[in-house]
């Protein structure tokens, strides 16, 4: 079928924002703009800046059919990540894709905690666990040329991401992969550092979730067993073990966990435990020190 010329003219760049924000609004997005404006850029391959730089570029009929389709999954409650396949985090854009978690700005609160303990080593080894898109360790690796590391998950899907991720960002000659459970294929005593931001949800937390996450990211990267707590108390009591001596223990938590993290590193061979938080004042990293 032809495209009638003028029909078409009628949606420029501009227009289009314009009716995308108020739609999306009417969704109940918070930032209607933004997101008309991340679609729109990511359906043209460009930035969302040089959007404005072609205001009055009118839209072709395939370009607004694929655009309607965006715009839909969003409407419906999809994160505007997966939709885009990006997410920025630390210093780096990172692919994003559903079934695996979408990284959070609170996270990068654990690189810094753990860049601060690393400085200054000469080549120090860091394990992390539950890798999900491999944001953690790829930044660090990333920040830390002498640093090499092992990004360990218990999903395939998550390690393929990690892959191509420590690709893109060029950390992957010093960034082995592993399929596991938690700590169990590693020697002991190896480790400088071990991270992780493990599943920290309680199972009565549940509900109180944003729609988006729990219909659209995955289950078993969020949902942490009775109160929350199975995956952190597991690997504080088993840890120490992996790590050399000096070597730190950097976990991300739920902000009201922090009490009962304490209450689980009681009587572990742990020392200099410190809570570190996030911009909002909220405690959302423990690091410790085996002893
Ligand atoms: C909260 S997500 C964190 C992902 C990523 N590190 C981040 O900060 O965005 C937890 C991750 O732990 C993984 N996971 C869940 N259970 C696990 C287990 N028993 N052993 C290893 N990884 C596990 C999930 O697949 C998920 O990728």
């Amino acid at each position: 079928m032809k495209e009638d010329p003028k029909r078409l003219e009628r949606w420029t760049v501009k227009k289009l924002l314009e009716w995308t924000q108020g739609y999306l609004e009417g969704k109940g997005s918070e930032a209607p703009r933004r997101e008309a404006e991340e679609l729109l850029a990511h359906l043209l391959g460009i930035g969302r800046l040089d959007l404005y730089l072609d205001l009055h570029r009118p839209l072709t009929g395939g370009e607004l059919s694929r655009f309607k389709e965006l715009v839909k999954r969003r409407a419906r409650g999809e994160p505007l990540q997966y939709i885009t396949g990006q997410q920025g985090f630390w210093k780096h854009e990172f692919h994003v894709e559903p079934g695996v978690l979408i990284p959070r700005p609170d996270s990068e609160v654990l690189v810094q905690a753990t860049l601060e303990a690393l400085r200054g080593m000469e080549s120090p080894f860091v394990l992390d666990v539950g890798t999900g898109t491999g944001c953690l360790i790829i930044s660090i690796l990333a920040d830390l040329p002498q640093a090499w590391g092992v990004a360990l998950d218990i999903s395939q899907q998550a390690l393929r991401l990690t892959r191509k991720n420590a690709r893109k960002i060029r950390v992957e000659e010093r960034l082995a992969l592993v399929r596991g459970d938690l700590l169990t294929p590693f020697k002991k005593g190896v480790f400088h550092a071990i991270i992780s931001n493990p599943p920290y949800i309680a199972p009565e937390e549940w509900g109180s979730l944003p729609t988006e996450v729990k219909e659209h990211e995955p289950y078993r990267a969020l949902q942490g067993g009775e109160g929350g707590l199975y995956y952190i108390s597991q690997l504080i009591s088993r840890a120490w073990e992996y790590l050399k001596p000096d070597g730190v223990l950097v976990l991300e938590m739920g902000w009201r966990q922090k009490d009962k993290v304490k209450i689980l590193l009681k009587g572990k061979p742990y020392k200099n435990v410190e809570f570190l938080t996030d911009l909002g004042g909220r405690y959302r990293v423990v690091r410790a020190w085996r002893r």
